[in-house]
């Protein structure tokens, strides 16, 4: 696991973009595992830019998103299909048809999971996977529990996610109570992940995913088996690991 040091936010977000630029620029048709919330928002707005300079290129790019609410239509303004069209896919040359995002409206959710892991095994798997992190340690909407799911599943939120996610709905009741997630297989069968963590609300958990034991408790500490995992976080994620650990510099390699 690498973690590199970021100031804030906005220097999180342009060294994460950095680091997918080089992925598409080197593989111009990688697979892209793609996260949703508001951790990315950045990350996506500063890659829309450098496509509009005419550097980078999606033409043959495809991408794999990590969940879904369960119940919500790709029309919602709050489901994951809505937010990738709104803060990426609409603004830069990737062919809708390559991109992928479970369908939160399948009459048959443990099918559409089963079809969502079919489509990740035909693309041949995924090169950069990027995730978010709870305030929980959640990964995708793996949240914490007794194991770690391998493939694609339903859940059911938490009510510390369903609240949290409450700030992006007009209520608490509006949230869904259950959502499609990669499972940690997926995840975990990356070639490479890029955890992005901003906000003081995330230090705990980070610390945790990094330097506690490896548990479904904590779903982000299963990154710690990863060979090519890297984290950018900035100062106010980093708190407690700077804390805990005495690390002042720009880059940990644990
Ligand atoms: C959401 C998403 C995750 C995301 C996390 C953190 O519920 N399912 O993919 O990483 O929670 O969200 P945020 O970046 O808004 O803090």
């Amino acid at each position: 696991m690498k973690i590199y040091a970021a100031k804030d936010y906005k220097d999180m977000s342009r060294k994460a973009a950095n680091l997918i630029s080089a992925q598409v620029i080197m593989k111009p048709d990688a697979v892209l595992g793609l996260a949703t919330g508001s951790t990315p928002v950045g990350a996506y707005e500063q890659l829309r830019e450098w496509y509009e300079k005419g550097d980078l290129d999606f033409s043959r790019i495809r991408s794999v998103n990590l969940d879904e609410y369960k119940g919500l239509s790709g029309e919602h303004d709050q489901s994951y299909r809505y937010f990738m069209n709104h803060n990426l896919f609409d603004h830069v040359n990737i062919k809708k048809e390559n991109t992928n995002v479970p369908s939160g409206l399948a009459e048959d959710a443990e099918a559409e999971c089963a079809r969502y892991d079919g489509v990740i095994r035909e693309l041949g798997g995924i090169d950069l996977q990027l995730l978010g992190i709870g305030g929980n340690g959640h990964i995708g909407f793996n949240e914490p529990c007794d194991v770690f799911e391998k493939g694609t599943h339903v859940v059911t939120l938490t009510e510390e996610t369903r609240r949290s996610n409450a700030r992006f709905f007009s209520s608490i009741d509006e949230v869904p109570t259950h959502a499609l997630t990669m499972g940690i297989g997926g995840i975990m069968g990356a070639k490479k992940v890029l955890l992005l963590a901003s906000g003081e609300a995330k230090a705990k958990a980070l610390y945790d995913s990094c330097f506690g034991p490896v548990t479904p408790g904590v779903p982000a500490s299963i990154l710690q088996l990863h060979n090519d995992a890297v984290i950018i976080a900035d100062e106010a994620a980093l708190a407690e690991i700077r804390e805990k650990t005495g690390w002042e510099g720009d880059v940990y390699d644990n």
